[in-house]
């Protein structure tokens, strides 16, 4: 066998004082199915980041065909025959489904412009590979913003193939399609592989690890702890070497008061677009927790309360008063606040000082066109004090703030609104740990005051670290509910693979 397609020999990466990877080793040979396995927040992601060139390494050497190679770049990782599909997407929106897929490829006429016909074909055969799978409006000139999920993950898989790499990263590609869908895929994988591709594929669904992988390296808390023979293992060693020594002792969770017994919002059989009917109460004072793989329907139970989303059915109940959510502003009014992690989509008002993105809730709630000066000192004061945001003063930008400040406004603007309940969207993605810490203890203490929070996490240890009991969810199913000795990460796991 020839050299090894990638080696990571002791890879690290930290963002300030978060280490994302520490210590990954990893090789990969050509030719194989390579699944890389670990809860959300040990590092996966990181590590196909430092080898796709998006993100440099802290520490350590990467070798890519056997050749040690520092990476200038994303362009760089790609001219070497890296092809990589991006968990969070890297599709244009408001471009076609035939320029994303050939983005940077684009086939040129004689004159060096870009081919529009011969894109279209190049797309065109690269999207019949699906067939009927891709599901309808799925064409090369189809604008992507107007594809459904599925759709979008299958653009952004046909963009990595249209490169014709030599090593190819899924990571979490499969998390949207269906079994159809996945079927395909996997048929192209084993087509590539036989042609010596090395393949690298992040999935949670254990049942695809045993169908494709060849190897699967687990990680845990940034290290790389095992890597395994799929054909000489079996689900529970792998659960085991995830979870390693924590079974027992488990994350340390915060200390705060037993919820009180009054209810802060009861859910009767609400059902969503994509979400099967859920009945659950939420007492004051409490923390609900979210878990499950990601995107299987925590997201839509929160837009849907939010009123973004559209209820089908249903009934919801806020401190006993029945409420509807027609719209973000109706659930405003009922005392509900949304904090989503994805500042950049929803939340920062870019280019706007931190003093208007802070008083937008309360003007939108009161209706009021401006902020009294009293109310700046009677209502911002205190909660700025208690987020601890460091800003230079309120007139500047909020992007020149760091992203924990960042988050903290967001946060501050939702709590002038008094909420009664809190809808927390993956709160922290992406800041560092003394903002995370401090946003924990704020949390602990509107629990002290009877607000009630529903929290999702992609972050399995801050989920068990602050929850009172948690939803794993499944297709948009509720399929086990956590609470006591059993908010464990092992517990969390297992249920989360369960299937619906
Ligand atoms: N840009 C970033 N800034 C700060 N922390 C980050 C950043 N990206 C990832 N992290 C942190 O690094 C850790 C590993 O993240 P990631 O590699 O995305 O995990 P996984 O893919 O296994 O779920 C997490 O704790 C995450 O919060
Ligand atoms: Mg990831």
């Amino acid at each position: 066998m020839g050299a090894l397609a990638v080696e990571a020999i002791g890879l690290s990466k930290t963002y300030g004082a978060v280490t994302a990877l520490r210590e990954g080793h990893f090789q990969l040979r050509p030719g194989e199915v390579h699944i890389l396995l670990g809860s959300n927040g040990s590092g996966k992601s990181t590590l196909c980041k430092l080898i796709a060139g998006s993100i440099r390494p802290s520490s350590g050497e990467l070798s890519l065909f056997g050749t040690p190679t520092n990476l200038s770049g994303p362009n760089d990782a790609r001219a070497r025959g890296i092809g990589v599909f991006y968990q969070e997407l890297s599709l244009s929106p408001h471009l076609s489904v035939a320029e994303n897929i050939l983005l940077g490829a684009e086939p040129l006429t004689r004159w060096g412009t870009v081919d529009r016909s011969a894109l279209r074909h190049r797309a065109r055969d690269l999207i019949a590979l699906f067939g009927s799978a891709a599901g309808p409006g799925l064409t090369p000139d189809a604008p992507v913003s107007r594809l459904s999920f599925d759709q979008k993950q299958i653009v952004e898989i046909l963009k990595v193939f249209s490169s014709n790499p030599r090593v190819i990263i899924l990571d979490e590609a499969t998390s949207s399609l269906d079994r159809t869908q996945v079927t395909i895929l996997f048929e192209r994988l084993r087509a590539l592989k036989a042609q010596g591709v090395a393949i690298i594929l992040i999935t949670h669904r254990m049942e695809e690890i045993f169908e494709i992988g060849d190897r699967v390296t687990i990680v845990r808390d940034g290290l790389s702890v095992a890597t395994l023979e799929i054909a000489a293992t079996d689900k529970n060693e792998i659960v085991h070497h995830m979870v390693g020594a924590r079974i027992e002792g488990s994350i340390q969770r915060r200390l705060r008061p037993e919820p009180s017994l009054e209810t802060a919002l009861t859910l009767d059989g609400l059902q969503g677009p994509a979400l099967a009917p859920l009945s659950v109460t939420l007492r004051r004072g409490e923390i609900l927790g979210l878990g499950g793989l990601h995107g299987q329907g925590q997201s839509d139970l929160l837009l849907t309360l939010f009123g973004a989303q559209g209820t089908q059915a249903g009934r919801i109940t806020i401190a006993g008063q029945r409420f509807r959510p027609t719209s973000p502003r109706a659930a405003l009014k009922a005392g509900i606040a949304y904090i989503s992690g994805d500042r950049r989509r929803v939340g920062v008002f870019a280019g706007r000082p931190v003093f208007e993105n802070l008083t937008l809730s309360i003007l939108l709630k009161t209706g009021a066109r401006r902020v009294r000066p009293g109310l700046l000192r009677t209502l911002l004061e205190p909660i700025l004090n208690r987020l601890k945001l460091k800003a230079p003063s309120l007139a500047v930008p909020i992007q020149s703030l760091s992203g924990g400040n960042q988050q903290k406004a967001v946060i501050g603007r939702w709590l002038t609104t008094k909420p009664k309940v809190l809808l927390l969207d993956d709160p922290t993605k992406g800041i560092d740990i003394q903002s995370k810490n401090d946003l924990y203890a704020m949390l602990d203490s509107l629990c002290a005051e009877g607000v009630g929070i529903i929290l999702y996490s992609s972050e399995d240890s801050e989920l068990l670290g602050n929850a009172d009991r948690v939803l794993v969810f499944n297709s948009g199913q509720v399929t086990e509910e956590l609470s006591g000795a059993r908010l464990t990460e092992f517990d969390l796991y297992q249920a989360a693979l369960k299937a619906a």
